[in-house]
C-alpha cells in the first residue's frame, strides 16, 4: 500500500491486488488497485477504505498513521457504494472504535446495515453538505446503477476534488506513478485498456445510467478525478471524461479501427478459414485481434470485442448448435447489453447444421441488434469457393466498418 497528498489536507491510499477473481467472475490479467482517500478538516473523513480481499485492514490502519491519521480521530466513513471491495472493512473498524458516522445514500444504508449490521448511519441526498471545518466541504451527489444502484460521487468544494467511487475507474496495477500527469505514453495506452477493460466488464450493463453520471461530472467544476481503482486525474481530468463517454459509444455499436475474430474450431476445419482471413486482414492493412474461445478469458473477451469496430465470429455447428464456448460469450456479451455491433460470421460443420440457428436466437433474445453480413457456411475443410464468399464476407465488413469507428 503507498499513501500520495494529492491537495492539501487530501490523501490517497492505494493497494494493488492481484490474483483474484474480481466481484468473483473476472480474471483480470493485469490486477486492480483499490484507492481510498482522507480527507481532514478540523474532522476527519475517509472515502471508501482499502483492504485486501482477505478483509483484514491492518494495513489500512498502518498506512493512515504514515500520513498522520489516529484510526482513533476518524469521525466519518462516507461509503460512495457499499460493494465491499471498498466498504468490507467497516465490522472489523468498529471493533477498535466505536464513535464514527457513515455517511451514504438512503439505498446504500439498507445495505450497509444488513450486511455489516450498521445503525450509525446518515443518509444524504442530492447536494448535501458536511462541513468538516477548516475549509474542507463535502458535497453528495448519487449517480444511481454506476454500477450499483446507491453509487454516489462525493466532491470536496475547496480543492475542487470529485471522489468518483467506481466512475471514471479501471483495471490495472499502478507502479510509483498514479497521477495522469506522471504516466508515460505506454502507461497511458495500458491504463485506457484497462478502463475500456473495467467498462466493459463491469459496467456496461448500466450504460445510460453512466451517460447521466457523465452529464453530472460536467455540471461540477472539477480540478481533479480520485475514482476509487486507477489513477487520479489531475491535469486533464477532462480526458477520462471523454474516454468514459468513448467507451459508452463502444457499448452501443462504435470501435476502434479494428477487427476482432472471435473464433472457435474442433478439428481445424473453421481455424483453416480463420488462417485465409488472416491473411486477408493483413493484406489490407486492418488491426485484428484473435480470441480463440475458450482459451482467452472472459475479461480479455468482453474487453478486445468491445472496443472494435467489426466482429468476425468463426464457429462450427456442435451437435445442431453453435459451438459452445462461442455461444457463451455471445451470451455474455449479451448479458452486458453491447449491442449494435456489425459483425460477419462462418463456420464449418459435418453432419448437419445449426449453428446459425442458434446464433440469431442467441442476438434477438439479448436483444442485442447486431448487424450481420450475410454468413458463410461450409460442409467439412472451407472449398475454394467458401473462401471467396468468405474473403468477400470479410471485405464487406472492412467497408462497413469505417463507419463505426470511434477513436
Ligand atoms: Fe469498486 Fe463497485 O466496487
Amino acid at each position: 500500500m503507498k499513501q500520495f497528498q494529492i491537495a492539501n489536507g487530501i490523501h490517497m491510499l492505494t493497494m494493488n491486488v492481484e490474483d483474484i477473481l474480481f466481484e468473483g467472475i473476472w480474471e483480470i490479467a493485469n490486477g486492480v488497485t483499490l484507492n481510498s482517500y482522507i480527507v481532514q478538516g478540523d474532522k476527519t473523513a475517509i472515502i471508501d477504505g482499502v483492504i485486501g480481499w482477505d478483509g483484514i485492514p491492518e494495513a489500512l490502519y498502518e498506512n493512515l498513521k504514515k500520513i498522520g491519521v489516529d484510526t482513533k480521530n476518524i469521525d466519518y466513513l462516507i461509503v460512495n457504494h457499499m460493494e465491499p471491495d471498498h466498504s468490507g472493512w467497516i465490522s472489523n473498524f468498529r471493533k477498535i472504535k466505536d464513535d464514527f458516522t457513515v455517511v451514504c445514500t438512503e439505498k446504500a444504508a439498507r445495505m450497509v446495515s444488513s450486511f455489516y449490521g450498521e445503525d450509525k448511519i446518515r443518509i444524504v441526498k442530492e447536494g448535501d453538505i458536511l462541513d468538516l471545518g477548516n475549509g474542507k466541504v463535502l458535497s453528495f451527489h448519487p449517480v444511481s446503477n454506476v454500477h450499483w444502484p446507491d453509487t454516489m460521487y462525493t466532491y470536496e468544494r475547496g480543492t475542487k476534488t470529485l471522489f468518483s467511487c467506481d466512475m471514471f475507474g479501471a483495471f490495472g496495477k499502478m507502479e510509483d506513478h498514479c497521477f495522469d500527469d506522471e504516466l508515460t505514453p505506454e502507461e497511458t495506452d495500458f491504463f485506457e485498456f484497462e478502463g475500456i477493460r473495467y467498462y466493459s466488464n463491469v459496467m456496461a450493463t448500466f450504460t445510460p445510467s453512466l451517460r447521466k453520471a457523465i452529464e453530472k461530472a460536467k455540471s461540477l467544476d472539477i480540478n481533479a478525478i480520485a475514482p476509487g481503482h486507477g489513477p487520479v486525474y489531475r491535469k486533464n481530468p477532462q480526458k477520462i471524461i471523454d474516454d468514459y463517454y468513448r467507451f459508452s459509444l463502444y457499448a452501443d455499436g462504435a470501435g476502434k479501427n479494428e477487427v476482432t475474430i472471435l473464433w472457435g474450431s474442433m478439428y481445424g476445419m473453421t481455424a483453416k478459414a480463420v488462417e485465409f482471413v488472416e491473411g486477408i486482414l493483413q493484406r489490407e492493412g486492418i488491426k485484428y485481434n484473435m480470441l480463440e474461445m475458450p482459451q482467452k478469458s472472459e475479461s480479455e473477451m468482453i474487453a478486445t470485442v468491445f472496443k472494435s469496430a467489426g466482429i468476425i465470429i468463426a464457429a462450427p455447428t456442435y451437435e445442431y448448435k453453435l459451438f459452445p464456448p462461442v455461444a457463451a460469450a455471445l451470451n455474455e456479451l449479451g448479458r452486458k447489453k453491447i449491442t449494435g455491433k456489425l459483425a460477419f460470421r462462418f463456420g464449418s460443420y459435418g453432419w448437419s447444421g445449426g449453428a446459425e440457428k442458434e446464433l440469431k436466437e442467441i442476438i434477438e433474445r439479448n436483444k442485442m441488434n447486431w448487424d450481420f453480413i450475410e454468413s458463410v457456411e461450409f460442409e467439412g475443410a472451407p472449398r475454394e469457393e467458401d473462401l471467396v464468399k468468405i474473403e468477400a464476407g470479410v471485405l464487406e465488413l472492412v467497408e462497413k466498418m469505417k463507419e463505426k469507428v470511434v477513436e
